[in-house]
């Protein structure tokens, strides 16, 4: 694992960007994975804004997001396929059929599911991976006690996880209890991933990530088994490593 400190959210936001961009300029047909929540809105930023620049053009890139709610509509506010367009998508000239997130509203979700897992299958897998630290230690969705073998599934979402997720919503009730998420054997068979920490509230999981044993109990954990992992975190989230 290669930490690489620096100052502010900025500085993180633009470092992982060129990662991205770099990424996109050497593959013929690069595959990124994609995380929402607060962490990675200043990437995507910054991939917009090179792109309107014209620096970077997104046309030959498939995206596979690691998770979304179950019970959301697409075109709700609240879901990732709605965070996702307005953050990134819409702003990008990358077609929308190779843009690709689990769909929570499938009938079947054990079945879309493992369609998910076949999509990323046969796109090569993902080149780049990009992922946020949940404060329990969650990738994706996948809560303390997923086991490191699981690929893509439905979860119940921790409390705690929900109460985090709280501040996008009026309410907690209206927090969905389940997601679909990208597996931690799935994240695992990314070819390279870049983690992003930013803050002080971070602090406590990045030093468990880094100096911890390598438990279920943390699912971030495993990333010290992984050979390409790259955590971008600023200076407040590594106070205490
Ligand atoms: C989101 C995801 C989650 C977040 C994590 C951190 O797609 O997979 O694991 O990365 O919950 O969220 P933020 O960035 O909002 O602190």
């Amino acid at each position: 694992m290669e930490i690489i400190k620096v100052r502010n959210y900025e500085e993180m936001s633009e470092r992982a960007g060129e990662m991205v961009i770099d990424t996109i300029k050497q593959l013929n047909q690069p595959v990124l994975g994609l995380a929402t929540g607060s962490t990675p809105e200043g990437l995507y930023q910054y991939l917009i804004e090179k792109h309107k620049n014209r620096e970077v053009s997104f046309k030959h890139v498939t995206t596979f997001n690691l998770d979304e709610y179950v019970g959301l509509e697409k075109d709700d506010i609240n879901s990732y396929n709605y965070y996702m367009n307005e953050k990134l998508f819409k702003h990008l000239d990358i077609p929308r059929e190779q843009t690709h997130l689990p769909d929570g509203n499938a009938l079947d979700l054990n079945e879309e599911a493992s369609e998910y897992e076949a999509r990323i299958k046969n796109a090569g897998n993902i080149d780049l991976q990009i992922l946020g630290l949940g404060l329990n230690g969650h990738i994706g969705f996948n809560e303390p006690g997923t086991p490191f073998t699981s690929r893509t599934h439905i979860v119940q979402l921790d409390e705690s996880t929900r109460q985090a997720n709280a501040r996008f919503f009026i309410s907690i009730d209206e927090v969905p209890t389940q997601a679909i998420t990208a597996g931690i054997e799935t994240i695992m068979e990314s070819k390279q991933i870049i983690m992003l920490v930013s803050g002080e509230n971070k602090a406590e999981a990045l030093a468990r990530l880094v100096n911890g044993e390598v438990n279920e109990n943390f699912p971030a954990s495993i990333l010290q088994k992984h050979d390409n992992v790259k955590i971008i975190a600023d200076e407040a989230a590594c106070k205490l490593i």
